[in-house]
């Protein structure tokens, strides 16, 4: 229904404590479910655990525990790390719950009644990691593909769900409806799965096997298989059959899964749903995997990420962030610490944060804290910057629409960038002495700027999207017609300055390199792709010098202070007292950078840069030469 939003995640298994994997579904859904709320759309928000079947039971048995006590301890694991994570979903939904068990008996009697259910006998390879069987095309070198795990033959006598028959309907829906599943990729792998005859669906298990599980309403010695009850979860969140909730949001379903999960969302789910007699949900949307340092996360492997670990380092906005800007929808990406400092760094700490800290201090500093109202003339430059402002909030829109979230990120930096761009151009501290007047346009223009900045990131980064916006007067505001129109923000409110939004790198524990060249390596290679032109080398004038003086720096541990002859005399402060006495650098030719902008290091003016490199022992050994040279030559 029109200006519903319905957003489901899986429900997880609780044999296992909720990992980056599970936060990464579930924060894409709640970005996409504050992005709805924003739009002005009714939003329903439903995740939860999933507690019945083997690989639970088989947990518990082998933990010395029973399958209920387990799946309370883990399902509250889950429940609780969701608010800890800025998660606002709507409803926790678990399997065990009695209005589930009702749904699922009351669907499996309706299907049964049908005819699509019947008894058979049924021979195939399972994985208990996945719970489904997998067909001989689907197994590779007999393992699951998923598991890497060998499967087991299992042949029982079972009910069986028609599953065949709805094949060629599944196939004209997905023809017709191009969007069903998305992206493009994972819409023609399942065309692919159905381009053979579909194995009906096996959809008990007997009691005396397996009783972990909801009983078959036609038949008390068998309980149902768990992806028949968990897969109905997203009707029993909303209150199927009964309910104004089921009515309005049911036609706007979308499920967001992993790929991993492709089949039993894809396939059985929207034959399963034709069956009862419902309309398939709106859209499927599939992600791709994270590993972690190029590997497969896992417990054997002991790479499995914690959520909470990295909220407490870099705080949960800035996680959220890495989460949305680092993945592209629908691919696999490589998870690692330092990929996360890097655009803690750079997009959020520079970037970002740098923005919003010389904004306001230049509002607090020009106008004592009250923004002027814009009293001059605008220009081309402004002009540009609300055009823009509008365009990327429209890309913006489009781009979280089809779920390229990672891209929605990236428009709203261009105009992150541009505002500091412009911040650098108009130059407000210049106009702060010379022109009042301009000062006050562009100062306005800069602040309503970062006001488009803070609407956008909120779905992804609420709590400083808040932040921002409380200075700027603006808080609890949210709507998207707030991005529609440039000059919202009014003249003479009162701007304060935020605590630093995120604390520079500095600050932020780097983690331990692995021992051995292979982290170093690593870390070369990067360096080594990131090839420049030759062009961008010559802008650096590398000169032989040979040091004429040297002098200890008074409170300084750091700092040497030398005279050094490059064709002419230069003064170079550098951080090398603790592997040189002044002695021993008098004299020596050294490779010096000199056309560097002077600096001032502990009020020392210094004209340029020694080249050094780090010893295995942690010293530093400075660039020199193994025949002499001529002193003020350049360096090629
Ligand atoms: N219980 C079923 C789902 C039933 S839905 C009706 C299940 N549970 S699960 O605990 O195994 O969760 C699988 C989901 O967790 C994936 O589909 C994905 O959403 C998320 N992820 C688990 N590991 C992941 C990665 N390494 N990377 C990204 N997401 C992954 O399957």
């Amino acid at each position: 229904m029109k200006g519903y939003f319905y957003i489901t995640t899986p429900i997880y298994y609780v044999n296992a404590k909720p990992h980056l994997g599970h936060v990464y579904t579930t924060v894409i859904a709640d970005v996409l479910a504050r992005y709805h709320r924003l739009l002005g759309e009714k939003v329903f928000f439903l995740t939860g655990t999933d507690e019945h079947g083997d690989k639970i039971s088989e947990t518990a048995r082998n933990l010395g525990t029973t399958p209920k006590d387990l799946a309370d301890e883990n399902s509250a694991r889950f429940r609780d790390l969701w608010p800890e994570l800025s998660v606002n979903n709507d409803r926790f939904i678990r399997t065990t719950e009695p209005d589930h068990v009702k749904t699922v008996q009351a669907i499996l009697q309706d299907v049964y009644d049908k005819g699509d259910i019947y008894f058979g006998e049924y021979g195939g390879h399972y994985c208990v990691g996945c719970e489904r069987f997998f067909t001989e095309t689907e197994m590779v070198d007999g393992k699951c593909p998923i598991h890497d795990k060998e499967l087991v033959y299992r042949q029982e006598q079972n009910y069986f769900f028609r599953m065949e028959k709805y094949r060629t309907w599944l196939i004209d829906h997905i023809t017709k409806n191009p969007d069903f599943i998305r992206p493009e990729r994972y819409k023609n792998e399942v065309l692919g799965m159905l381009r053979e005859p579909l194995d009906d669906l096996c959809i008990s298990r007997p009691k005396s096997r397996l009783s972990w599980g909801i009983e078959l309403p036609f038949d008390r010695d068998y309980v149902c298989y768990v992806w028949f009850d968990a897969l109905i979860n997203y009707l029993t969140g909303i209150g199927y059959p009964n309910g104004d909730d089921f009515n309005g949001f049911w036609s706007s379903a979308q499920h967001l899964v992993g790929k991993d999960i492709l089949k039993p969302h894809a396939v059985y789910w929207p034959t399963m749903l034709k069956s009862v007699g419902l309309e398939p949900y709106r859209h499927l949307n599939v992600h791709g995997f994270w590993n972690v340092d190029e590997a497969k996360m896992s417990k054997s492997l002991g790479n499995v990420i914690d959520p909470l670990d990295l909220k407490e380092k870099y705080g949960i906005d800035a996680f959220r962030y890495f989460l949305v800007r680092e993945m592209v929808f629908g691919l696999d990406s490589n998870f690692s610490e330092e990929a996360l400092i890097e655009r803690y760094n750079a997009d959020l700490a520079n970037d970002l944060g740098n923005l919003v800290s010389r904004s306001t201090r230049m509002v607090s500093k020009y106008f004592g804290g009250v923004l002027a109202e814009p009293a001059g003339p605008l220009t081309d430059e402004e002009n540009e910057l609300r055009g823009l402002s509008l365009k990327v909030a429209r890309e913006y829109e489009a781009r979280m629409e089809n779920l390229e979230l990672h891209s929605a990120m990236a428009s709203v930096w261009t105009l992150i960038s541009s505002l500091n761009r412009y911040i650098d151009k108009t130059a407000p501290w210049a106009l702060a002495k010379s022109d009042p007047d301009r000062l006050s346009v562009v100062m306005y223009h800069i602040m309503e700027g970062i006001r488009f900045v803070a609407e956008m990131i909120y779905p992804v980064m609420p709590d400083t999207s808040g932040r921002i916006l409380g200075v700027l007067g603006m808080s609890g505001q949210y709507t998207a017609k707030n991005l529609t129109e440039f000059g919202k923000l009014k003249g003479g409110v009162a701007i304060g300055i935020p605590e630093a939004l995120f604390p520079r790198a500095e600050r932020l524990k780097k983690p331990e390199q692995p021992a051995g060249a292979q982290g170093k390596g690593k870390e070369k290679e990067q360096e080594e792709t990131n090839l420049i032109d030759i062009s961008d080398f010559a802008k650096c004038v590398l000169k032989v010098g040979k040091i004429l003086e040297a002098s200890a720096v008074e409170k300084s541990e750091k700092l040497v202070v030398l005279k050094i002859d490059v064709g002419k005399t230069i003064q170079i402060a550098a951080g090398i007292a603790k592997h040189y006495s002044p002695q021993e650098l008098v004299g020596k030719y050294i490779a010096v950078v000199t056309n560097l902008k002077p600096a001032k290091l502990m009020g020392i003016q210094s004209e340029g840069m020694l080249l050094a490199t780090d010893t295995p022992e942690g010293k530093l050994s400075l660039l020199t030469f193994d025949r002499e040279p001529s002193v003020g030559a350049r360096i090629r």
